[in-house]
């Protein structure tokens, strides 16, 4: 596969995860690309980027992304992504402003999917989708997005 050529309709998107990590390389630079494939690969997307989980798993700090300037800092108890981080499951929410306690890092974002990425039992950072259409995200999505987590976990 070459790098150009990577899109919806010639490669799932666990095949272009998979092609493109790399194992030997630093965190940052896998997240890195893999952010903008994130965001690339879903439509409406507005935001997609990851928040690492602190060692004591209470904060998230924001990683690599692609969007606009984001909160640095998600207490576990704040936010879609740390309602994800607390309870350790997948956050499909279709209307941002429906959900207690969400974080508006953009006032445009109306909705989000946010998939937690594990290491054994313990949540070390989540995957962090928006986007400024309400319901843009599918429960579909919702299962490939998790599918990703699984393969980018064995990098942490
Ligand atoms: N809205 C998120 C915060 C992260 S930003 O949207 C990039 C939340 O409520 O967790």
């Amino acid at each position: 596969m070459e790098i150009e050529s990577i899109s919806r309709e010639s490669q799932s998107l666990s095949t272009v995860i998979n092609f493109l990590i790399d194992e030997k390389l630093p965190l940052v630079s896998n997240l890195a690309n893999l952010s903008r494939v994130l965001f690339d690969w879903f439509k409406g997307v507005s935001w997609a980027g990851f928040y690492l989980a602190n060692e004591e798993n209470t904060c998230l700090y924001l990683g690599p992304y692609q969007g606009p300037l984001a909160c640095t800092t998600i207490p576990f108890s704040k936010g879609v992504c740390g309602f994800s981080a607390t309870n350790k499951r997948t956050v499909l929410v279709d209307d941002v402003h429906t959900f207690k306690g969400h974080i508006a890092c953009s006032s445009m974002t109306n909705s989000e999917l946010v998939v937690p990425i594990f290491k054994g039992d313990r949540v070390v950072a989540v995957i962090d989708l928006d986007s400024n259409n309400f319901s843009n995200f599918t429960k579909e999505d919702a299962v490939v997005l998790e599918d990703v987590a699984f393969i980018i976990s064995k990098l942490f």
